[in-house]
């Protein structure tokens, strides 16, 4: 089989990775990819990764059998509708059920419909309607951008200026339709990030993982991307994965269904397990980053042909094997990240850390510059460690990280810290 895999980060290093060991995949083709991706397939030349139409041709050219879309931002664009048309099966939503991630109030509208539980939310379009909602709702304030915003479109805070201000600038900014900003209740208690393969009808479920959002220790700073996760979750009340597929996943995949914009693709549960049970913080329509990092190398179904069956609308019945280790994943951010990020800088140590038994280096922000590996995103690396239990695991990918040097970068230290 041949894929062509869209996308260039780390979740995308994280799923070629997955692709070449599944021993089915004859050709892997990244458009654009990293330089660590080129280890593991061709890359390919692509502008502009918005351009359904480019990647459709791509996908005709190259003769694959199946595309896979990793970012959010060409789902909702519609990148894979160009490939359907193509005659080609993509894994990856079109872009009307793209809109589960692409749109905040959306996505409340479908919970509702679908009796999913989520937070409580009033979906603003004046500062008026955003001051009723706080008062309504009371601190901690929860204010969430519209549209897509790379995991840093959300305030969580007590502080009702700071939480104004945020909500307005959200309303300024020029959305599609009317701008909004949805104001939500606070959930309390751990959060939960649950992987569905979908083929439109039946869901997958892989094992859960967790990711550590803000930039620094102690959960202090900044919500990021995410600087870190482990995967499997020994805490996660029995049950939960079972609950949350008949209870979210299956029930939201079913309406869109019965609105005629099946769901094909990586439905991304965000849980939050609250004091009042199971709510829904977020739907992503694509694998989470960096909890792919930590599923992935867990999974000894092989991936490709797993993707292949949800693409066609055939998801076997069967259940996944899973390793028992555990993973951990470090991420390593370029000075700055999350706000004004400095690129140039060199990076060093990557083989002295792949050197380390069960660890591995996912790239994200890289690139090569005159011959040399060097720092180009906010997250540049992931350094992945597999091993016994989380704290296996956890020794292993920070020594692997104490390999790796980039002058001004940062990391978590206490990423899965006593979570085993
Ligand atoms: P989202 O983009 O909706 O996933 O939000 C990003 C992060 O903000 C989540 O992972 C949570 O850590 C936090 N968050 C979002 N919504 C809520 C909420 N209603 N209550 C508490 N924290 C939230
Ligand atoms: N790790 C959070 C996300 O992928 O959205």
């Amino acid at each position: 089989m041949k894929i062509l895999l869209v996308g260039s980060g780390g979740r995308e290093h994280a799923i070629a990775r997955a692709l070449h060991s599944d021993a089915s995949v004859t050709e892997l083709f990244i458009a654009p990819g990293n330089p660590a991706t080129a280890a593991l397939g061709t890359n390919l030349a692509l502008n502009d990764i918005l351009d359904g139409e480019a990647v459709a041709a791509l996908a005709v050219r190259h003769e694959v059998d199946l595309v896979v879309v990793g970012p959010e931002a060409p789902l909702v664009a519609g990148v894979a509708d160009h490939v359907r048309a193509a005659g080609i099966p993509v894994f990856g939503p079109s872009g009307d059920a793209a809109r589960l991630e692409g749109s905040k109030a959306f996505a409340k509208e479908i919970m509702a419909l679908a009796q999913v539980p989520t937070a409580m939310a009033h979906v603003c379009t004046t500062l008026d309607q955003v001051e009723a909602a706080f008062d309504a709702f009371g601190a901690p304030y929860v204010v969430k951008d519209d549209g897509l915003a790379a995991g840093k479109g959300v305030v969580v805070t007590n502080d009702r200026g700071e939480a104004r201000a945020h909500a307005e600038a959200c309303l300024a900014k020029n959305h599609e339709d009317a701008p909004q900003v949805v104001i939500e209740e606070f959930l309390d208690g751990p959060e939960v990030s649950l992987f569905c393969i979908c083929d439109g009808k039946r869901v997958i479920p892989l094992e859960p993982a967790q990711d550590f959002k803000r930039a620094y220790d102690a959960n202090e700073g900044p919500n990021t991307g995410g600087m870190g996760s482990y995967s499997p979750l020994a805490w996660a009340p029995e049950g939960l994965v079972d609950d949350v597929v008949a209870r979210v996943a299956q029930p939201v995949v079913d309406l869109m269904a019965k609105r005629g914009t099946p769901f094909v693709g990586l439905l991304y549960c965000g849980l939050a397990l609250t004091s009042r049970g199971l709510r829904v913080v977020e739907f992503n329509v694509r694998f989470g980053d960096p909890e792919t990092q930590v599923v992935l190398p867990r999974l000894k179904t092989p991936l490709g042909q797993l993707l292949l069956a949800a693409a066609t609308g055939s998801l076997p019945k069967a259940k996944l094997d899973w390793t028992k280790q555990g993973a951990v994943a470090v991420v390593l951010a370029a000075q700055g990240y999350p706000a004004f990020v400095r690129t140039g800088d060199a990076i060093e140590g990557i083989a002295a850390a792949e050197s380390v038994p069960g660890a591995h280096v996912i790239q994200a922000g890289t690139a090569i510059r005159d011959g040399k590996l060097v720092a180009q995103g906010g997250r540049v690396l992931a350094v992945v460690g597999v091993g016994e239990g989380i704290s296996g695991a956890r020794e292993t990918a920070y020594q692997a990280l104490r390999a790796i040097t980039l002058e001004g970068s940062h990391f978590r230290t206490d990423i899965a810290a006593g979570m085993e």
